[in-house]
């Protein structure tokens, strides 16, 4: 071979791997040059809790595997798994001890692999879940970490002596009450730990973990992942000079001092990480959502990153924060995720935070208001990532005795804090002891609302909550202007009803959502949107009386919901 020919192939071969990375990272799925994150539908599943297959009492993979057919006619299209790694359970696998195996309450890595291949013959890609912060102390990393001040690994964790004996290094508080620095007499100094004593913090200031993480990301993807949720990525960094927190007025829930935690949360170093793990996750065609706890819409739009290369997907929770029906307050929110710019993530519940059904629910219309809550997530524009069982109305089970209570937090904050027992509890797939999730007693009870709140149920009856996910979810799938719509806010005046279009080239979806508990009629003049002589056709209602004669008399039950498609 010529030099100059040798030299013109490599240039060749340089601008195709080129052209290959590049379109690793923005294989679009549709016209609108979207990618496939942004038109899926995610699923969060709490795997001791969702189905289980061996009788234990605790869900498992092959149990998530087995309702995969009705995940798919749901209208799910990625599940995000929560920790299903080796793990103590100190906080229920999100103290993980081995980042590349299962454990075996869950089944084995060759579970997992055939969960993965039916997962892709459902088209339903898995999100797993990185608890990228922090491990179990029971990590052969922590183990070799503790064993002396000099051991390989110690500085992969964040050691430090005390300011005098028996006073820890500065006044930082665990999110799960006390100090956040633990004592190990072996080598005389303190660990740090945001959470439990059983989570020890990584230190990514060392380039060996931030290496050994980023081969956790490529062992998944190997295996067939699409991408990860990335746990408590605020407090990846802390100030290395451990300045103490300033201390606020007050205490929290745990009965610990209330504290600005200006040097272990969110420190600027976060950012500079995540483009790195971006840079991996592209390489993969893979999503990166976050657990990102913003409170302003500043920090939430750092997430994304300047040019796009930081998380995909920031959850916004800052819309959980709205803890009532208020259209005032969603559309305020709205308006907030829509101007950072970038594509925005809905989230209304959680393993974390008591269940939407008890939250946004008066106790009498419940089912009306999650329906509600359905119609309004699910047809902004952005990505929802739902909650198991959501789609039922399942509703929060909290404990009411000490002893019964499993979650760490529960156990430290009793009675104040009840902890996150109650919104973890079993999915209710039927009528049948256990609501059908295992034959064996569940590792947490199931509320007695399983009788009327079931899957095998609510199939049967065409007024259930989970009858509306599905009509919503199969809509949503279909319509070009809820994919690929912008989102413009309607009748803002109007504190009652939240009503908003998702316009699309010459059509549009109308959604209106009666959020009191009173009925209403609105009127909506459309020419400034450009849509002056539209025609309506209803598409979704949850309105008895059919609330649509034309735009100009839109009448709605307490709390419906009414769809519509509005084209010139
Ligand atoms: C995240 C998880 C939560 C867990 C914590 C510590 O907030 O969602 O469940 O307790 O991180 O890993």
């Amino acid at each position: 071979m010529s030099q100059k020919f040798h030299h013109a192939a490599s240039l060749l071969a340089i601008v195709f791997l080129a052209l290959s990375f590049s379109q690793a990272q923005t294989r679009p799925v549709d016209a609108e040059g979207h990618q496939w994150w942004q038109d899926a539908v995610f699923y969060e599943i709490y795997p001791r809790s969702f189905a289980d297959s061996n009788g234990d009492g605790i869900g498992d993979l092959n149990g998530i595997a087995s309702k995969l057919d009705y995940l798919k006619d749901l209208g799910v299209d990625a599940i995000w798994i929560s920790p299903c790694y080796p793990s103590p359970q100190v906080d229920f696998g999100y103290d993980v001890s081995d980042y590349e195996d299962i454990d075996p309450m869950y089944g084995t890595l060759k579970d997992f692999q055939n969960l993965a291949n039916d997962a892709k013959q459902h088209n339903i890609r898995i999100i797993m879940d990185f608890v990228l912060n922090h491990t179990s102390p029971q990590h052969k990393w922590f183990i070799d970490s503790a064993s002396s001040r000099t051991s390989a690994h110690r500085d992969w964790y964040i050691w430090r002596d005390g300011k005098a004996p028996g006073v820890p290094p500065n006044n930082w508080i665990s999110g799960f009450g006390g100090s956040a620095w633990q004592f190990d007499a072996k080598t005389g100094q303190y660990y740090y730990h945001y959470f439990a004593v059983g989570q020890p913090d990584l230190n990514w200031r060392n380039p060996a973990v931030e290496k050994a993480m980023f081969d956790v990301t490529r062992f998944w993807y190997e295996r067939g992942v699409s991408g990860f949720r990335l746990d408590a990525v605020d407090l990846l960094f802390e100030d290395p000079n451990l300045h103490d927190n300033p201390v606020l007025p007050g205490k929290n829930e745990l009965g610990d001092p209330n504290m600005e935690n200006k040097y272990n949360d969110k420190l600027p170093e976060v950012h500079t990480e995540l483009k790195k793990l971006r840079k991996v996750a592209d390489e993969h065609d893979a999503v990166l959502i976050g657990e990102t706890y913003t409170s302003n819409r500043d920090e939430l739009k750092e997430y994304y990153g300047d040019h796009n290369d930081e998380i995909q997907l920031p959850m916004d929770f800052m819309f959980c924060t709205v803890n009532k029906l208020s259209a005032n307050d969603f559309r305020a929110q709205i308006a907030n995720a829509e101007s950072t710019g970038g594509w925005p993530v809905y989230v209304i519940s959680n393993h974390d935070m008591p269940r939407s059904y008890d939250r946004y629910g008066d106790g009498k219309h419940n089912d009306q208001i999650a329906k509600l809550m359905a119609g309004m997530y699910l047809t902004l524009r952005g990505t929802p990532v739902m909650y198991y069982g959501e789609e039922l109305g399942m509703e929060n089970n909290d404990p009411v005795r000490k002893e019964d209570v499993r979650d760490p937090i529960g156990i430290a904050g009793w009675p104040e804090e009840k902890g996150r027992d109650g919104e973890r509890t079993p999915m209710q797939w039927n009528d049948s002891p256990n609501a059908g999730f295992s034959a064996a007693k569940p590792w947490l009870p199931v509320p007695s609302s399983y009788h009327t709140h079931n899957v095998a149920g609510e199939l049967q009856q065409p007024e259930s909550v989970l009858q509306f996910y599905k009509h919503l979810l199969a809509l949503r799938h279909q319509d070009a202007a809820l994919l690929n719509g912008d989102y413009v806010a309607l009748n803002q005046n109007n504190s009652n009803v939240l009503s908003y279009l998702r316009r699309y080239k010459n059509e549009a979806v109308l959604v209106v959502l009666n959020m009191s508990a009173i009925p209403q009629t609105i009127s909506f003049n459309l020419s400034g949107e450009g849509f002056s002589q539209a025609k309506v056709a209803t598409l979704l209602t949850t309105s008895t009386s059919q609330p649509i004669g034309s735009l100009e008399h839109v009448a709605l039950d307490p709390f419906a919901v009414y769809i519509a498609r509005v084209s010139r």
